[in-house]
C-alpha cells in the first residue's frame, strides 16, 4: 500500500517556516531600503507663509491650467513659480477673486507683497541636489504628465511631494517610459489623466486614435541611461 502522504511532505513545516521566516526577512529588508533619508522626502509639506496657496481651489475648483502660474515649464529645465504680479491680477483688491464683494483677510499678504516689493518666500518642495539636473521642458514636450511625478496636485490644498525623487525613480521611468505617456494636450490636465488614462491597462488605453505605443514612437530620444545625461 502507499503511504498517504509521500515522503517529501514530512519537510513541509519546515519549508513553510522558513518561507515565513524569509516574508519576515523581506519586510526588514523592505523598511530598511525605505527609510533611507531619500525616502522620507515622500510626503515632505513645509508650511507654506501667511495664508499660502491653495491648488485645490485655484486648479481644482476655478480649473485654472497650471501653465497659467508655472510658465516656463514648457520652455525652459527649471519650472518657475510664480510672481506676486500673477497673484495680484486677480487679488488687486484684497479680495477673493475680482468677482467677490468684500475684502478678505487671507489675501492681505499679496498686498502687501505687491506694495513693498518684496517677493513671498514660498518654501520649496521639490528639490535634487546639485550634481543632478532635470529639464521640465522635455518631458512636458514627450508626454510625460505633471501627474506622473508630482501627483494629484489639483486635489491637494498643501503641495506634499508625492515621488522619492530618487536616481531609481528616474531610472524606472526611462527603462519603462510608455506606461507614463499621455497625449501632449492633457499633460496639464490631472483629473483626466487620473481618472481617464491611467485608470485603464495601458494595452487598451487609447483616445482620438492616440495609443502608448504611437506616443512611445513619437519620442524626440530614448531616454537616457547614461550618467552625463543628469550629472554634469
Ligand atoms: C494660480 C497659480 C497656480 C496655478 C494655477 C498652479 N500653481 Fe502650482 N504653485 C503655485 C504657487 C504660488 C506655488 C508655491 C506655493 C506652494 O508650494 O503651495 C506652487 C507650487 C507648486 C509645486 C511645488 C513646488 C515646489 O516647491 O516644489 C508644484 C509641483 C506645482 N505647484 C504644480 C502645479 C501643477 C501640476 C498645477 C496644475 C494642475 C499647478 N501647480 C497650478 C501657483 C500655482
Ligand atoms: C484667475 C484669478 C486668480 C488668480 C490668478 C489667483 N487667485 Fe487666489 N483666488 C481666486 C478666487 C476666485 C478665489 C476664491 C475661490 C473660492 O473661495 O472658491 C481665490 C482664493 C484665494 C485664497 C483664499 C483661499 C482660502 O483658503 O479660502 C488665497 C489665500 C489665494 N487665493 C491666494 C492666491 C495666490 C497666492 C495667488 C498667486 C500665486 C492667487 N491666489 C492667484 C482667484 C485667483
Ligand atoms: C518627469 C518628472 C516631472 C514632471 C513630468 C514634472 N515635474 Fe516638476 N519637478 C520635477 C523634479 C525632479 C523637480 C525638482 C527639480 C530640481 O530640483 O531641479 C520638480 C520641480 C518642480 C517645481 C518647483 C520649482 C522651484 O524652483 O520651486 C514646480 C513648480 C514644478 N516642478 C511644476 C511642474 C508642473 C506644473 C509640471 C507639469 C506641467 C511638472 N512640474 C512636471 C519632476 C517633474
Ligand atoms: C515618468 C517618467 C519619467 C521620469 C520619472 C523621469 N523621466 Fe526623464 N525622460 C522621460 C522621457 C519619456 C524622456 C524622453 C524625452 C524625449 O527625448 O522625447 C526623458 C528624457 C530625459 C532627459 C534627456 C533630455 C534630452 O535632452 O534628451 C534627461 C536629462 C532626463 N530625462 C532626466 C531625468 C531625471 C534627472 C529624472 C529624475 C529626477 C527623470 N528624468 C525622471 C521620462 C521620465
Ligand atoms: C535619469 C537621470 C540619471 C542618470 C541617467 C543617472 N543618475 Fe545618478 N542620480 C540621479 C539623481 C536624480 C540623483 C539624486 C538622487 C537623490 O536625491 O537621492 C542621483 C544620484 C547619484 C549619486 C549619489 C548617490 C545616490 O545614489 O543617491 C551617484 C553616486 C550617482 N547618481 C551616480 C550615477 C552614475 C555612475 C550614473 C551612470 C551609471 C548615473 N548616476 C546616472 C539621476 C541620474
Amino acid at each position: 500500500m502507499k503511504p498517504l502522504f509521500p515522503k517529501w511532505m514530512n519537510t513541509l513545516p519546515t519549508v513553510a517556516f522558513a518561507l515565513v521566516n524569509g516574508g519576515v526577512i523581506l519586510v526588514v529588508a523592505g523598511m530598511w531600503y525605505y527609510a533611507t533619508p531619500k525616502f522620507w522626502e515622500v510626503g515632505y509639506m513645509p508650511v507654506q507663509p501667511d495664508s499660502g496657496f491653495n491648488h485645490q481651489i485655484h486648479a481644482g475648483k476655478l480649473g485654472m491650467d497650471c501653465r497659467y502660474c508655472h510658465s516656463h515649464v514648457e520652455e525652459s529645465w527649471h519650472s518657475n513659480v510664480p510672481s506676486t504680479q500673477t497673484c495680484y491680477g486677480c487679488h488687486s483688491e484684497g479680495k477673493l477673486g475680482p468677482q467677490a464683494s468684500a475684502t478678505d483677510e487671507k489675501v492681505q499678504f499679496i498686498r502687501d507683497s505687491y506694495e513693498s516689493g518684496k517677493p513671498i518666500e514660498w518654501r520649496r518642495i521639490h528639490k535634487l541636489p546639485d550634481y543632478a539636473h532635470f529639464p521640465h521642458n522635455v518631458h512636458v514636450a514627450a508626454g510625460v504628465s505633471c501627474y506622473s511625478c508630482h501627483g494629484q496636485i489639483a486635489g491637494m490644498p498643501v503641495v506634499a511631494q508625492a515621488e522619492s525623487l530618487s536616481m531609481a525613480w528616474c531610472l524606472d521611468c526611462h527603462r519603462a517610459p510608455e506606461e507614463h505617456l499621455v497625449p501632449k494636450d492633457r499633460v496639464t490636465d490631472l483629473y483626466w489623466v487620473e481618472r481617464e488614462w491611467m485608470n485603464t491597462p495601458v494595452a487598451d488605453r487609447s483616445v482620438e486614435g492616440v495609443t502608448p505605443e504611437q506616443l512611445l514612437d513619437s519620442l524626440y530620444r530614448n531616454p537616457p541611461e547614461h550618467c552625463a545625461a543628469c550629472h554634469f
